[in-house]
């Protein structure tokens, strides 16, 4: 059966996997590893109702993202994970033949979205310094879409608005500038929704699936100009969220100190495990997010296959282009203790 093209052409989805188990560690792919608030499994527990169809958009939790970050519910669109608005994004703004800028090093999804219309994604190198902004300014007039992503998955750091206004300003006003802030909870930066509030050509991709602890749930949202809000939600198919998902956002929402508490565990982590994956002579990338992009060198592919043996799964980068340097997300503290002894053990 002949298939169109751009599918044949098409990379599938790599996701981060998991190795299955009780004494298994989990570190490929950015998950949380407190999941979400308690409350959270108690308000799914609550709902008896499932012989209906959910809301298009759940009114309440549109409304309650919107109340929280100062946003039009307009400008709103709830999805299935963050990675289901980056193909709808794609959908209604990139036709055959156009040009489409993607991070390189980057999250695969935004190439894999661009080819699936018959787009053509352009890498833009970035090196996770403030030299990205040119990077990305140079090249995005006339694109359709400029995919940014801050924290950077998988480099760590963040641009900060100064540099989105000047790359959105760079993008005029025929191309959008997609802002993918997945790991923003824990950066403490300041969201892009800011630029979307001055009416730039900015859009903001969210998920529930990182500080919050949804993952498994499938739940993200856009923050977009009203018309491309619109036209998103257009292309949706119908009820993208179903009614656990949603019930547990709203609950998620409600508990601001378990968010704090993962995000300030986090970042502890993170500095404790940088700072022993450094005294091992690794260069570790400072990152704003919930993971460490580490340059190992000849040595990752074998670094990596000593730690699956030792039950501990770590994402290799060679799948962003970067075969030298292993991904490793940030777990408990006792995953942190266990990852570095492994790697001492290596050593
Ligand atoms: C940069 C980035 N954006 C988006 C996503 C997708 O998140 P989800 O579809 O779970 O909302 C991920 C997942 O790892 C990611 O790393």
């Amino acid at each position: 059966m002949p298939l169109r093209p751009e599918i044949d052409r098409l990379a599938p989805y790599r996701p981060g996997g998991r190795l299955a188990g009780t004494e298994v560690v989990n570190l490929a792919a950015n998950e949380n590893p407190w999941g979400p608030s308690p409350r959270v499994l108690s308000a799914m527990a609550d709902i008896s109702d499932v012989g209906r169809y959910p809301q298009m958009q759940p009114e309440e939790l549109v409304g309650r993202l919107a109340a929280l970050h100062g946003l039009d519910p307009e400008c709103i669109v709830l999805g299935t994970g963050s990675g289901h608005l980056i193909k709808l994004l794609a959908e209604v703004l990139v036709g055959p033949g156009d040009r489409v800028l993607v991070p390189q090093p980057g999250f695969s999804l935004y190439r894999h979205a661009v080819d699936l219309m018959g787009g053509i994604p352009e890498g833009v190198p970035v090196r996770g310094d403030a030299s990205d902004a040119d990077a990305y300014a140079a090249r995005s007039e006339g694109a359709a879409v400029t995919f940014l992503c801050r924290p950077h998955n998988p480099l760590g750091a963040s641009l900060d608005l100064a540099a989105l206004a000047r790359i959105a300003a760079a993008t005029g006003d025929r191309g959008l500038l997609a802002v993918d802030e997945a790991y923003i909870e824990y950066a403490g930066i300041p969201s892009a929704f800011a630029l979307l509030r001055q009416r730039l050509p900015v859009a903001v991709l969210r998920t529930f699936s990182k500080a919050y602890g949804l993952a498994a749930l499938r739940l993200g949202w856009l923050a977009a100009p009203p018309e491309v809000a619109a036209a998103v939600r257009k292309a949706s198919e119908p009820f993208p969220i179903n009614a656990v998902a949603a019930r547990a956002a709203l609950a998620a929402l409600e508990d601001d100190a378990h968010v704090a508490s993962v995000v300030a565990r986090t970042v502890e982590g993170r500095a404790h495990l940088g700072k022993a994956l450094e005294s091992k002579g690794f260069l570790v990338h400072p990152s704003d997010a919930n993971f460490l992009l580490v340059d190992v060198g000849d040595a990752a592919g074998r670094l990596h296959a000593h730690l699956l043996a030792q039950g501990i799964l770590v994402r290799k980068a060679d799948s962003f282009g970067l075969p030298q340097s292993l991904r490793i997300t940030v777990g408990t503290e006792e995953e942190n203790r266990r990852l570095v002894a492994a790697v001492e053990a290596f050593i």
